[in-house]
Order: structure tokens, then C-alpha cells, then sequence
């Protein structure tokens, strides 16, 4: 706890998706660093072994990542560094000091091929650097730190950074007719979903020295494809006044990428609600409030 009785709380990727939910829903209680990119770079053990023993922390969020997916197919070194090894040295540093993490990690790590939601204890295969990188960092944690909770999250989409739904209202303005992917499926979550799950995890390990570790699966209740979600985010953004491009459906062999992805990346949250009480809320609402943040109401009236 510092002076103030707040609870120090190391966030890496802060100015992510994630991270800027996470500073955005920090409780009263928390004091959030959220170094930036030159004052803890993941790609420098060194460095962050020297930001964790700085000063004593409550708990440290690793929500920072190596997040391009097709580019990581090209540089393989900076992806593992930055996915792997940094998370290793975080989670080192963090149980040398006796703290909790929380770590961030992806439905890439399976290749796709189940049919049906993804249990914690299925076999993995990633299909690609990133996801196999992930894993990497995923193996990191769980060796490096007993107290620590992995979770796993998919298809993030949020006001901030770069992300699908704000890419389509982009295309959506340009183009009358848009081709979306329908063939890999998956649970569209907010970064703010996640993040209040993020919290609630926190405060728990914080609070608790049982309190559950280990690996689990957290998006938003529901499923589509990239063109459901397509659908929806132009359906929404319609009553706003933005434009409705034609969505029009297509195979993932019609729109090749460098990175492979998972043809399923629906994930089954039933161990968190069982172990955490975190319930998922369904993902067309959470889509609908990123929209409606993102459009701004059509003006009608105004002389
Ligand atoms: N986005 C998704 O759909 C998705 C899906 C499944 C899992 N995840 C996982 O969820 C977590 C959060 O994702 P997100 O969407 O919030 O990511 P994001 O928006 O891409 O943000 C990633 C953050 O990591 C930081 N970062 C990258 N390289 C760094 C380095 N070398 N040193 C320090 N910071 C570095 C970035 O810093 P800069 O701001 O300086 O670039 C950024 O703040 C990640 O672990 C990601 O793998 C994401």
C-alpha cells in the first residue's frame, strides 16, 4: 500500500486497448503506473526486472503485447521478445517480490479445428508466430510466478488503437459494398469487459492468498463471424446516420493474409464464472456502446 493507502499497481500496455480501459476503470483504491514504451520496453529484461524491484507493488497487469499479427510472421525475434521473454522477466521479477500477476493472452494459441467452445484444458496448436509467441509467454508465467492468473481473451474491439469494428466504420464510409470473412468465428469482448474482469481478479488476489491461479477464458457471452460482427456494427451505426455499406460474405480462402488464423475461436467461460463469479455480458451490447461512442448522433432539427 503507499502513504495514501492506495494499492500500487504495475500495468504494462497502457496505452493498449486494455490498458486504457484499465486506467480508465481503476477503483478509487488503485494507484495505476502504466510506464510508457521508453521507460519499461517488454523487449528489455533487464529494464523490467529494474521497474519491478523499484518499489513494493500489490499486484502487476501485464496487458502490453506484441499485437501485429500478420507482421509478427515476418519478425519472429521481436514478437518472442516482446511476448515471451518480457512477460518471463515480469513475472520473475514479480514473484521474487512475493506480487501477483495477471497476464493477458489469446485465443490464438489454438489452431481452430474443435468444434465448439474452447476449454482451458484443450490442446493447443497455434496456427501462427503471434499465437505461438503468446504461448511462449503463457508457459513464462505459469513456471515463473505460482500466483498468477492467465487470461485468455479474443476479438477485443474498443474505442482506442486499431481494432475491427473501428476499421469497417473506416471502410464503411468509403466503400458501398464490403466483403467480410465468414468463416472464422469468435466472441467479440470489449476492452472495457475485459478490463473490469481484469479488476475484479485483482482486488481478489490481492485480497486473498487462496484465491484461484492459474489459466482461464474470458470474453462476452454469444458468437458470430467477422461478417456477423460486420452486420451489427453497420446496423447500429445506421440509426446514428452513418452509412450502410452491403455486407457481403465471403471465404477466409478469398481473403489470404501472411498469418493463419483459427477458423473457431469461441472460448467457453464457465471456469471464471465458476471460480471468480465473472459472468459475461452478450457481445452485441458491448459492440453496440463502442459504436455508439464512435458515431456521433445524426444532427436533425438544427437550422
Ligand atoms: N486485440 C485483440 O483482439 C486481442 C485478442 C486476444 C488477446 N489479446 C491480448 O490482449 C492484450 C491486450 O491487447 P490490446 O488489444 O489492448 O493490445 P494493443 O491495443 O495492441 O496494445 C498493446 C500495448 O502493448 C504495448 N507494447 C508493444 N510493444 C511493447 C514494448 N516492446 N514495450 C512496451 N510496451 C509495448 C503497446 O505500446 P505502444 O502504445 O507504445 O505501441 C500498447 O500499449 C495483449 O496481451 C494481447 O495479446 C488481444
Amino acid at each position: 500500500m503507499t502513504a495514501s493507502g492506495q494499492r500500487a499497481i504495475l500495468l504494462t500496455g497502457g496505452a493498449g486497448q486494455v490498458g486504457s480501459a484499465l486506467r480508465g476503470l481503476a477503483p478509487a483504491g488503485w494507484d495505476i503506473h502504466a510506464p510508457t514504451r521508453n521507460e519499461l520496453d517488454l523487449a528489455d529484461p533487464d529494464q523490467i526486472s529494474a521497474v519491478v524491484a523499484s518499489r513494493p507493488w500489490a499486484a502487476v497487469i501485464s496487458a502490453g503485447a506484441y499485437t501485429a499479427v500478420d507482421r509478427a510472421e515476418d519478425e519472429v525475434v521481436a514478437a518472442w521478445r516482446v511476448n515471451a521473454l518480457g512477460p518471463a522477466a515480469l513475472a520473475q521479477a514479480a514473484a521474487r517480490a512475493g506480487t501477483p500477476i495477471v497476464h493477458l493472452s489469446t485465443d490464438y494459441v489454438f489452431d481452430g479445428r474443435k468444434s465448439g467452445p474452447y476449454v482451458e484444458t484443450d490442446p493447443v496448436a497455434p496456427l501462427n508466430v503471434y499465437g505461438a509467441s503468446k504461448l511462449g509467454g503463457e508457459l513464462a508465467v505459469r513456471t515463473a510466478n505460482p500466483r498468477h492468473v492467465i487470461m485468455r481473451c479474443a476479438w477485443i474491439v474498443s474505442t482506442t488503437g486499431s481494432n475491427f469494428v473501428k476499421t469497417m466504420l473506416r471502410l464503411g464510409a468509403e466503400r458501398p459494398v464490403l466483403r467480410v470473412v465468414d468463416d472464422q468465428r469468435g466472441c467479440p469482448t470489449t476492452a472495457d469487459e475485459i478490463a473490469s474482469a481484469v479488476r475484479r481478479v485483482v482486488d481478489r488476489l490481492i485480497e486473498d492468498q487462496n484465491a484461484p491461479t492459474g489459466l482461464y477464458h474470458f470474453v462476452s457471452q454469444g458468437e458470430g463471424s467477422w461478417c456477423d460482427l460486420a452486420k451489427t456494427v453497420f446496423e447500429i451505426a445506421a440509426e446514428r446516420g452513418a452509412p450502410r455499406p452491403d455486407v457481403q460474405p465471403i471465404a477466409t480462402s478469398q481473403y489470404p493474409t501472411p498469418a493463419a488464423r483459427p477458423g473457431n475461436s469461441v472460448l467457453s467461460t464457465a471456469k471464471i464464472a465458476r471460480d471468480y463469479g465473472i459472468e459475461p455480458k452478450p457481445w452485441r451490447a458491448g459492440v453496440r456502446h463502442v459504436v455508439e461512442q464512435l458515431v456521433a448522433p445524426a444532427t436533425v432539427g438544427v437550422p
